[in-house]
């Protein structure tokens, strides 16, 4: 098993030039399979509430939810370095709730960071959270909790203005103590000005190929969720295809008496036929 993964091994990666992995995952079986294939970061997204849970915006999910999911991860991922994601109002409404649901997620969830939306409007928050000795990963560009205010799912700091917005919140939260950042739905360009002014790992998700490492959310990633599908994806995997088509044909089976075969059935034991027969005779 390898040994897990820090803040430390991440710089390291970023220092040695090479590219941190980063996707979502919600489960166990998920976190198994994402432990064995290496992957250095494993983030409980709030992604769940639309690819899990079939709400159509992450604003749908609960603290109590997200810790379930995270404990799942992290029994299937135990050296991976699990983000718990901060759900909506988890940590908006005061720095006291904010540290009471980040505390969760390391204490019951045994999570390695938390991570939360928001540029200059959450830098006290990140200091108090930090001050509390939990680690944190800024989220900034499309921020999916702020659709309301960003009018949907749409990419961000396309222009001047935008950019410098993000490239200032960037700053901002570096000085409040983040020790990772994630940029969403942004142009490559604005994201490389920000990975090379940080001094912290810098991880896209729709940012282009200059950050330190890349994000998808895995059900985009295997082809397990097409209600839309961002121009940021690359599909690995048509999942859904190989499904449908392992369900066609159980259904197909099970029509056709093709399934259980002698093999899928438990055999009695020899002369217990006939003693059951003879009792069931008298
Ligand atoms: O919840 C999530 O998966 C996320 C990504 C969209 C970045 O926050």
């Amino acid at each position: 098993m390898r040994s897990k993964v820090t803040i430390q091994n991440l710089h390291n990666k970023v220092e040695s030039g090479q590219k941190i992995t980063m996707l979502t995952g919600y489960d166990y079986p998920m976190g198994l399979l994402e432990e064995k294939a290496g992957i250095d970061i494993i983030l409980c997204g709030d992604s769940i509430a639309m690819t899990v849970l079939g709400h159509e915006s992450t604003l749908n999910v609960d603290m109590e939810t997200m810790i379930i999911h995270a404990k799942a991860v992290r029994k299937g991922a135990p050296t991976a370095f699990l983000v718990g994601d901060m759900p909506y109002m988890s940590y908006q409404i005061s720095k006291e709730e904010a540290i009471r649901n980040a505390g969760r997620y390391m204490a019951e969830a045994g999570c390695d960071a938390v991570k939360l939306e928001g540029g200059a409007n959450m830098a006290k928050t990140v200091e108090a959270l930090v001050n509390a000795t939990i680690p944190v990963m800024g989220h900034l560009g499309l921020t999916p909790q702020s659709i309301a205010q960003l009018g949907g799912f749409k990419s961000q700091g396309r222009d001047c203005s935008g950019a410098l917005k993000i490239i200032e919140d960037a700053k901002i939260l570096e000085e409040a103590g983040i020790s990772l950042l994630l940029l969403e739905a942004v142009p490559p360009e604005v994201a490389q000005i920000i990975t090379e002014r940080a001094n912290i790992p810098v991880i896209g998700i729709g940012a282009g190929p200059y950050v330190h490492g890349q994000l998808l959310i895995v059900h985009d990633a295997l082809g397990f969720f097409d209600a839309f599908t961002p121009k940021f994806v690359k599909k690995y995997l048509d999942l859904n295809s190989v499904i449908l088509d392992a369900l066609g044909r159980y259904k197909e089976d099970v029509e056709q008496g093709q399934f259980p075969e002698e093999e899928q059935c438990y055999k009695l034991k020899k002369g217990e036929l006939e003693k059951i027969q003879k009792e069931l005779a008298k």
